[in-house]
């Protein structure tokens, strides 16, 4: 069969190519070249040209069956209920689906496609080069308020199968249009924690509560919506307790739903707003909170180590969670 379909192929191009050298005008090598050259020349310009790459990712229908699609759909389960499937590492019930929405699939929600093709990378968090390994086991030190999951185990296998899958045919090391958060332009006026509580009641209680308590599902772990502080939420090391990543994550992405009705400073405002309360210590506390400020906490606006409501935010944090100190 593939014999047969094998012959008709080289039969059809040998019958093409006498017809084109009969009506086509000649086609020489180094014109193919020429092509292909302007071709690549072009791509890489655009790769290196600041602007970003168009991508789409693959429709979940499209897991392939087999052993390499089981491994993706562990990985997309234990992005669902990281509680359920990777509950030795997390110290909270939060989920990755959470903030990385649609299953780490949403544009401007720092999907797991915009993030795969650029590691390993460096990052100024910890100063050195980062695998992907590593960012994902920070996201359960910070955000899940956890303990890293071992870089070569199963649980890690499936979600480096997952994102991998999600990125297929996505150029390596390019800015993928989508990717991280959108970016916020600097606020006009200083955040405001008091206007940010106005914002936070008109829009976002009916959801995370009047205390951002959430709710949890009454059938299963996590949440219908998810805490936004107290001891339940993401510690003081996680990427949202910064109001310039909470207030471009919110700006797109909340009020769930009815996506950019905040102007920019009133996600810069609810973003201090959140921010200024109580969560879990973060898990680099040095045993002194303004030694961990000045060595953390240097993002602008960072609200850790300063006086709100007459106390030093930090000074009463919730316990970190089972990081081991390191
Ligand atoms: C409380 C919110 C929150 C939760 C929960 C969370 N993350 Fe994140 N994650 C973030 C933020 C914020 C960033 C930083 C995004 C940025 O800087 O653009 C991030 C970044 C990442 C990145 C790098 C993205 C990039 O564009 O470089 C990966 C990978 C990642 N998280 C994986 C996970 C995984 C896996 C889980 C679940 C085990 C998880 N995250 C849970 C908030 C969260
Ligand atoms: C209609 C309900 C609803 C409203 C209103 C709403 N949210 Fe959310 N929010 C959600 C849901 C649901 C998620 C989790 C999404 C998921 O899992 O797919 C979420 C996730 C978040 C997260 C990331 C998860 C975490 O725990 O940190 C933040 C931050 C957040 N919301 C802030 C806000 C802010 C600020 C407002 C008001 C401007 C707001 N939300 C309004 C439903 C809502």
């Amino acid at each position: 069969m593939i014999y047969r379909f094998l012959c008709a192929f080289i039969a059809a191009a040998a019958g093409i190519s006498a017809q084109a050298q009969e009506l086509l005008p000649a086609r020489s090598a180094l014109d193919d070249r020429a092509i292909n050259e302007a071709w690549s020349q072009a791509w890489d310009d655009h790769l290196h040209s600041g602007k970003r790459v168009p991508f789409t990712p693959p429709s979940l229908s499209d897991i392939p069956e087999g052993e390499f699609g089981e491994m993706v759909k562990d990985g997309m389960q234990a992005f669902m209920y990281p509680a359920l499937y990777a509950s030795d590492y997390v110290g909270n019930e939060l989920a990755c689906t959470n903030c990385h929405l649609d299953i780490g699939r949403r544009a401007g929600a720092a999907p797991m496609w915009g993030a795969y093709p650029l590691y390993p990378k460096y990052r100024g968090k910890n100063k050195q080069v980062n695998t992907m390994e590593m960012r994902i086991q920070g996201c359960f030190r910070y955000s899940m308020n956890g303990t890293p999951p071992p870089a070569d185990g199963d649980l890690m296998k499936s979600f480096l199968a997952y994102f991998s899958w999600l990125s297929q045919s996505a150029p390596i090391g390019a800015k993928l249009e989508g990717a991280g958060f959108y970016s916020l332009p600097d606020p006009e006026q200083e955040p405001d924690i008091t206007r940010g509580a106005e914002v936070y009641a008109q829009w976002c209680a009916t959801c995370h509560g009047q205390n951002g308590e959430g709710e949890r599902h009454v059938d299963t772990v996590g949440w219908v919506f998810p805490p936004l502080w107290g001891a339940e939420s993401y510690n003081w090391g996680a990427g949202m307790h910064q109001p310039g990543k909470a207030s471009a994550f919110i700006k797109k992405n909340m009020p769930y739903g009815l996506q950019n009705v905040l102007s920019d400073q009133e996600a810069w405002d609810v973003a201090m707003f959140i921010n200024s309360h109580e969560r879990p210590q973060d898990p680099r506390f040095t045993g002194d909170v303004a030694e961990t400020a000045e060595r953390f906490h240097t993002s602008p606006y960072n609200l850790y180590g300063t006086v709100v409501n007459g106390a030093v935010l930090g000074a009463n944090a919730y316990p970190a969670g089972r990081a081991p100190a390191n």
